[in-house]
């Protein structure tokens, strides 16, 4: 399929995770992807095996909590592309040091924590959508958590600052034509995000607050991502999609 031949994809954290599988997927569908990362060489790298693989791919590097390193590589893109149709908002800090309360990470940490992770969403989907306007339209997929159900922790908060500005961009970017939408990953296998939790807490999660007992695989996300850019979704703004095999389910 090429639904997304002539788009532009300008998608945050693109170097590695699900950012990689986000532009790898966009790509194969005919989008022009930017990878912009904070980890020059990793997108550097990425960006040439993607090309390889016959993707339009350029790499970025770039802050995200950052404004005006974020504006310039906006207008990076811009000069190289021409505009930009879809924004994803992917870029963030995840470690398990941010579960703690706050009163016992560090002050910086909670900063940094809420630089990237909110200010990071709220730098790139501005600047890009001032590019979106310019073609009439575009789509924000931003990328959450299942954190950010009922959790205390500096990141579940973080998350659901997330799906606040989702449903905050949703209003302020709906007279442009332009969609905003959430997705929140339950446990999935990212090589990051496996590493840093002991086996014993992935089994709990996995066969203890799953309904559907398997751990999650990029795909599943990707999935979610490709239908929110693509035409299918076209009815559909404001909305956090929760892709995470039942984890607990409330209203
Ligand atoms: N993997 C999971 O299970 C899971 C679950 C829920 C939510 N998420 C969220 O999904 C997103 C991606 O997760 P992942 O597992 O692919 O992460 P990852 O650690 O594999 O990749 C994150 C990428 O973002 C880049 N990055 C970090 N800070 C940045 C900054 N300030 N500016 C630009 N780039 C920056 C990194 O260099 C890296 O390339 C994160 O927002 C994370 O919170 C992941």
């Amino acid at each position: 399929m090429t639904r997304f031949a002539g788009q532009v994809a300008f998608i945050t954290g693109g170097a590695m995770g699900f950012g990689r599988a986000f532009a790898e997927a966009l790509g194969r569908e005919g989008a022009a992807v930017v990878l912009a990362d904070l980890d020059e060489a990793v997108a550097q790298e990425t960006a040439a095996a993607l090309r390889a693989e016959g993707i339009d791919a350029l790499a970025v590097t770039c802050d995200v909590a950052d404004e005006s390193q974020v504006e310039a590589a906006i207008a990076t893109t811009v000069a190289e592309h021409g505009g930009i149709d879809i924004l994803i908002n992917n870029a963030g800090l995840h470690l398990t040091k941010y579960n703690q309360p706050f009163s016992v990470l560090d002050r910086a940490d909670v900063r940094a924590l809420f630089d990237v992770n909110v200010m990071g969403v709220v730098n790139c989907t501005v600047a890009a959508a001032a590019a979106m306007k310019e073609r009439g339209g575009g789509r924000v997929v931003n990328i959450a958590s299942m954190a950010s159900n009922g959790s205390t922790s500096p990141y579940g908060v973080s998350k659901l600052a997330v799906r606040g500005l989702t449903i905050a961009f949703a209003h302020e970017l709906a007279a442009s034509g332009i969609r905003c939408n959430a997705i929140s990953p339950g446990l999935i296998r990212t090589a990051n995000a496996i590493a840093d939790l002991p086996q014993e807490l992935v089994d709990s999660i996995v066969h203890g607050k799953q309904l559907i007992p398997r751990l999650g695989e990029i795909d599943d996300i990707v999935t979610m991502m490709l239908y929110l850019c693509s035409d299918d979704s076209s009815f559909i703004t404001g909305e956090t999609f929760r892709v995470s095999g039942g984890m607990p389910l409330s209203i």
